[in-house]
Formats: structure tokens, sequence, C-alpha cells
């Protein structure tokens, strides 16, 4: 097993100083931080390149989704801050997700990209709102064939698909999985919920973990237990 801190600390904040504050508990963990639209709404690329010259390993969370020349210009500026991976929608299809590969596959340390699948907010009656009539399950497995043939490093998804993502295709895509609960943790709003352990034997590279973490009365011990539940797996 790879001694890669697989946590992604989701930082749900609303500014820098609540971020920071956060960061500093932390200090000396390995694990990687993940800014999503509301941090970076608020700080925009300078806060996230201040965390890159600290030296943290950045998962630039925007989920993009635009025409394809778009798409690629916003990747090379994410490359140009130093991010360690980003997230894409796959359903803005193989074109975008390609020239997002292409656009980034001559830049030193270019980010690795993951295509996002169905967000866990829909379900199939939302989905059938928009006219999918497939099953979310089937959704997901369309969209990341999608990514695959795009050549995009990997997916984010929930812990239930993992196991078919990798009987199709093997070790090789990236499998990032949110909604990552201990027993003993509160759901929050999170409906399909797993483990670390159930994450990492079901095939997760990496799990997302925020607010069990990042609103913990002590983040490092509450970060041990999750590394405590994943590699008990071993
Ligand atoms: O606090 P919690 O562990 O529920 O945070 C999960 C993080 O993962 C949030 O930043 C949320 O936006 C993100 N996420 C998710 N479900 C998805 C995709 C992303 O919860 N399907």
């Amino acid at each position: 097993m790879s001694d890669e801190n697989p946590i992604i600390v989701a930082l749900d904040y609303p500014n820098a100083k609540q971020a920071n504050e956060f960061i500093q508990r932390i200090q000396g963990s390995s694990c990687k931080l993940k800014v999503g639209l509301e941090l970076f709404i608020a700080e925009g690329p300078a806060f996230v390149e201040q965390l890159v010259v600290q030296g943290h390993q950045v998962f630039l969370d925007l989920k993009l989704h635009d025409i394809p020349n778009t798409v690629a210009s916003a990747c090379r500026s994410a490359s140009s801050l130093g991010v360690w991976m980003m997230t894409l929608h796959a359903l803005g299809g193989e074109a975008m997700l390609r020239a997002a590969r292409e656009e980034i596959s001559n830049s030193v340390n270019a980010p690795k990209l993951v295509a996002v699948t169905v967000l866990t907010s829909m379900d199939e009656n939302e989905l059938k709102g928009v006219g999918i009539d497939s099953s979310a399950k089937d959704m997901v497995m369309k969209l990341a064939e999608v990514a695959m043939n795009a050549n995009i490093d990997g997916m984010v998804c929930s812990v239930h698909e993992v196991a078919a993502i990798r009987k199709k295709w093997g070790e090789l895509p990236l499998v990032v999985t949110p909604g990552i609960r201990l027993q003993n943790d509160r759901s929050h709003d999170q409906s399909r919920i797993a483990s670390p352990k159930q994450a990492h034997d079901l095939g997760s590279s990496y799990i997302v973990v925020g607010r069990p973490i990042t609103q913990a009365m002590n983040p490092v011990e509450a970060m041990n237990q999750y590394l405590d539940s994943w590699s008990s797996s071993a």
C-alpha cells in the first residue's frame, strides 16, 4: 500500500482568515486541501497560490463546465497556479475534456484532471427532470467512460460506484470519493456515506472529508482516526 496520505480536507470556509486558522491547527499534516467555489470566489487565485507556496497540495474543485476552448484556457490558468488536482464536469462532453487534457499536457507539474460524474444531490427524479432517463449508476458509468476516452486521470463519484469503476477500468483511473464518515460521526447532509475502510477496500484512491475534521475539537486527532480506519484495511 502507498504511504501517501489519502485524505483531501474540504476547506469549506467563507474566507481565508477562517481557512488559515484551520490550516494552522493541522500544521505538519500531509493531507491535501480542497478549495471549492465558496472560498475561491471569496479569495481568488491569490489564496490558492499562497497554499501552494506554503507547500500544500491543492485540489481546486471548481467543477468546470463550458465550451472546450474556455475550459482548456481555465485549466491552463489553474496549471500555472501550481494546483495538484482539479475538477471538470464530465457532462461537458468528450471534446471539452480532451481540450483540457491537451491544453495542459506540456505544462510542467500539470494538475491531475478528475471528472465529476453525477452530483450526489441528483437523484433519479432530478435526473428525469433534466431529461435523463438512465439510473444514476448507469449515468456515472457512462460519464466515467467519456472521461476515460478523453484521457482524463480519473473521476469523482460516491463510494458506491467505485467497485464497478475498478471492475471496468482496473487500477488505471484515480477515484476520488466524498461522503466519508466514521461510524460514530454525524452524517450532516450526506445521505450515501461510507467509512474510510470501505472506501479503501472498494478501491478509492483519495477520500474527501470536510466537517468531521474541520469542525472537530482536535482536527489532527480526527484526521488520525480517519487514517487508522483507511489503513486498517491493509
Ligand atoms: O463536510 P463533508 O465531509 O460532508 O464535505 C464534503 C465535501 O465534499 C464538500 O466540500 C462537498 O462539496 C464535497 N462533495 C460532496 N459530494 C459530492 C461531491 C463533492 O460532498 N458528490
